[in-house]
């Protein structure tokens, strides 16, 4: 699937929550991940490609040889947060070739639904825990550069700008 890169009104747009999970929709999140992996990325978010319904996907296995562990989360909400934070240099796979450090909650705990429509919990911490929160943002229309100081953002918005024009030339 074709990923939005940004600026694109759609990333900034509040996602709808899934009220029925349809096979239309267990589709969609398949090809979500094929989309991830082959990026590659470790999270993707439904806005991402275009639709605004509350959807992630992610695995943030990354040792060699480590069984993939890819997550489908419809609904996804924080429901805690740690008090300690952790810093970690963030990309987005709709700000290619950008990376910022971000500093969040350590440790999140959350809910969502998974494909099946079934309630899970889960505590997520290091990379886990930061890459659900900043997917978790695209369904808020969020990016990781929000996080920036407004001339670093500028910049980076500057660069994609000049980035899709290039593209939409080739
Ligand atoms: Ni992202």
């Amino acid at each position: 699937m074709p990923i939005l890169i940004h600026p694109d009104p759609r990333l900034k747009k509040k996602a709808a929550p899934v009220a029925d999970i349809s096979d239309k929709l267990r589709v969609l999140a398949d090809n979500m991940l094929s989309t991830m992996y082959d990026a590659p990325g470790i999270g993707l978010a439904a806005p991402q490609v275009g639709i605004l319904e509350r959807l992630i996907v992610l695995d943030c296995v990354k040792g060699e040889g480590e069984a993939p562990r890819p997550l489908v989360m419809f609904n996804p909400e924080v429901v805690a947060a740690s008090d300690d934070l952790n810093t970690y240099e963030e990309g987005c796979l709709s700000i290619p070739e950008q990376f910022a450090d971000v500093t969040r909650p350590a440790e999140v705990t959350v809910a969502w639904l998974d494909a099946d429509g079934n309630p899970q919990q889960e505590d997520f911490d290091g990379l886990w825990a930061t890459c659900v929160q900043h997917e978790i943002d695209h369904l808020e229309g969020k990016l990781f550069i929000d996080y920036l100081k407004p001339l670093r953002r500028q910049m980076i918005t500057r660069k994609m700008v000049k980035l899709k024009r290039e593209m939409a030339r080739t």
